[in-house]
């Protein structure tokens, strides 16, 4: 069972961008994060990826066909926007959980809606990077 967590512009920055909202832990803490909840649950690989552009990410979705069991996915700002990416996880089918550091729920207007959220069976927001393994924790009960 492998997973594939997805993350969208300016996630990179985390621990530099917004400390008040996005927490001070860095990248590099995410991603040891979702190494390490990966061997906790059971995962015999977890790859994080990011980028900045929306189609890059699109491109990733669609190269887990066949692949990847199941995606974490955190587009950030491109949830508010992609309706391309929402089609790429529906195109391949992919169970997938979408993840935001913050409480997007309580912020402005514009975070409301969810295009990505659409194609996702469950949700985790406001929890900090935690929100992470949270996620890979509902991915993986929802796998076995
Ligand atoms: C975010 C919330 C988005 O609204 C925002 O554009 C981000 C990060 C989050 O993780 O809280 O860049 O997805």
């Amino acid at each position: 069972m492998n997973a594939l967590v997805i993350n969208g512009p300016n996630i990179n920055m985390v621990g530099i961008r917004e400390p008040n909202i996005y927490g001070r832990e860095t990248y590099d803490d995410l991603v040891r994060i979702c190494k390490e909840a990966g061997n906790e649950f059971g995962f015999d690989d977890v790859e994080v990826f990011q980028s900045n552009h929306e189609g890059s990410i699109i491109d990733r979705i669609q190269d887990a066909y066949g692949t990847v069991d199941g995606i974490v996915i955190n587009p950030a700002a491109y949830t508010h926007t992609s309706i391309g990416i929402l089609d790429a996880l529906k195109a391949v089918s992919i169970p997938a959980v979408e993840v935001h550091i913050s409480a997007v729920d309580e912020r402005e207007d514009f975070r409301q809606v969810s295009y990505a959220g659409m194609a996702c069976f469950a949700r985790v927001a406001g929890e900090g990077l935690a929100g992470y393994r949270h996620a890979l924790q509902l991915l993986a009960d929802h796998l076995k």
